[in-house]
């Protein structure tokens, strides 16, 4: 097989979920800065410590923004404002589950890889367990049976003997078991939860006293799927806000709808689903904010984390220019103007290419995700490779030969479910970051890679060989 030099080429990055360089609004964050820290009566809260829930304004700005936009009316208090997606999944770990206590986290497979260190490091390795998707978005029945096989064997092993390392106190409380899901063009596969699977979801927590982290981070990066690529950036149409798209409920709405559970201790509704948002991929990562919705007693819960009772709740500077942002409506204007139209264009072109470069060599695609009547895309492109391919196989061959990072299946697996969900055949395309020619030149190169591997395999067969890894090495 032969070889290209690679270092010829310029590097394409097709793993980075960032936004792009040229998406990021710092002259609408400098006017917010300016005016924050002008004006005594916001910078003076905004640089001291935060109220544990967060800053009061921004917590307001984003009950009115999020009821708009979910057509359910949110109020301040269920609102806990957090460092970002992922800092809020260690306080609520931290906050609301016990090593010992609770007894495993169900993870929606394929699922968001950086999720795992964080549940490994409150204590649940090798207590991961993979919960395979369906075509509404995830397999209750697996879930079911799983749930139901876990309290079964605990009840027989001499049920709940041992103490919970830790005593949640009376705002907080531990629950059995942590279900996490992105069920709105999920990462990595690209899929949105039905309406039906959600309620099932919901019902099946709170039998089993668990709760679901419904990591909620697209909800508003969603498009209608354009028929092809706009031919330039200046030919892009704005995508109004707060959706272009018809949003599902939350799964903490259809839950807080259902009132306090059989399991909420006297006197308390934590009931059984919060909703993860983040502003990373809708202003810019660095902000490092993002918002809990769930019950207000889940959310003062939260809020009594420990970091956050001794520092106040993070992000309190950006929290007030984000206050701003959403006041003036400048984050709407941002996001239908600039990111979602740029992203659905990405989209199409990356599609195209992707059909046209790859599909004549039997990779099949996931185009959308199919709400109320529409199909609508997002973030990220799930292919699924031909012939036994092994992702990791392939995404080694094109960062070795073609200087280009795609990011393997294997990866979203669970680690340490050995049995669990299997991803080596695919690999996910994300185009958010490189500009829209080098998305498309990247799914070139991939299928340079692909043509390679082909080639390598009849080769190989005309030799009397098989295909084997071989044509990796
Ligand atoms: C599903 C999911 N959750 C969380 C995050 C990280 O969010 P944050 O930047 O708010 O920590 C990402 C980032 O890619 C993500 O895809």
């Amino acid at each position: 097989m032969q070889s290209t030099n690679k270092n010829d080429k310029k590097l394409i990055n097709l793993i980075r979920g960032w936004p792009s360089p040229h998406l990021l609004p710092a002259a609408l964050l400098k006017k917010a800065a300016d005016k924050a820290l002008t004006d005594p009566s916001i910078f003076v809260p905004a640089l001291q410590y935060a109220p544990d829930p967060g800053y009061q304004p921004l917590r307001e700005e984003l009950a009115t923004w999020l009821g708009r936009a979910y057509k359910t009316p949110s109020r301040a208090e269920e609102i806990c404002i957090t460092g970002g997606a992922s800092q809020s999944i260690a306080c609520v770990l931290q906050s609301f589950t016990d090593p010992v206590y609770t007894r495993a986290v169900w993870a929606v497979t394929p699922c968001y890889f950086l999720a795992f260190p964080i549940f490994e490091d409150a204590g649940f390795a090798g207590r991961l367990r993979a919960v395979p998707e369906d075509d509404e978005g995830i397999d209750l029945e697996f879930l079911e049976r799983g749930l139901r096989s876990v309290d079964e064997a605990a009840a027989a092993a001499g049920g709940d003997d041992r103490p919970p390392y830790k005593t949640p106190g009376p705002h907080r409380k531990l629950y059995r078991h942590i279900i996490y899901i992105v069920p709105t063009c999920s990462n990595p596969s690209g899929k949105t939860t039905s309406l039906s699977h959600r309620r099932a979801l919901v019902n099946l927590a709170r039998r089993h006293n668990a709760l679901i982290i419904s990591d909620d981070v697209y909800d508003f990066l969603q498009w209608p799927i354009l028929p092809q690529a706009p031919p330039t950036s200046t030919a892009l149409t704005p995508l109004p806000s707060p959706s272009p798209t018809p949003l599902l409920p939350r799964l903490s709405d259809i839950d807080i709808a259902l009132g306090p559970s059989e399991h909420d201790p006297a006197g308390k509704s934590f009931s059984h689903a919060i909703s993860n948002g983040s502003f990373s991929k809708l202003v810019g990562p660095g902000m490092r904010t993002g918002w809990v919705h769930g019950t207000s007693d889940f959310a003062y819960g939260l809020s009594q984390t420990g970091s956050s009772r001794s520092g106040g709740a993070p992000s309190q500077i950006a929290a007030a220019m984000l206050t701003s942002l959403l006041a003036t409506g400048d984050l709407d204007t941002h996001l239908s103007n600039a990111v979602r139209p740029a992203l659905q264009a990405r989209h199409a072109a990356a599609l195209a290419a992707v059909k046209s470069e790859l599909g004549g060599m039997g990779v099949a695609v996931r185009e959308s995700s199919e709400v109320g009547k529409g199909q609508f895309g997002g973030y990220f492109l799930w292919l699924t490779l031909p012939r036994g391919l092994k992702g990791m196989d392939v995404a080694e061959l094109a960062r070795r030969e073609e200087n280009l990072i795609v990011a393997a299946g294997e990866g979203f697996e669970v680690p340490g479910d050995e049995g669990g969900v299997r991803c080596e055949g695919n690999l996910r395309v994300c185009f958010s970051w490189e500009e829209v020619e080098d998305v498309v030149e990247g799914v070139r190169r991939l299928g340079r890679v692909l043509r390679r591997v082909e080639d390598g395999v009849k080769t190989e067969e005309g030799n009397g060989g098989g295909m084997g890894s071989e044509v990796f090495k």
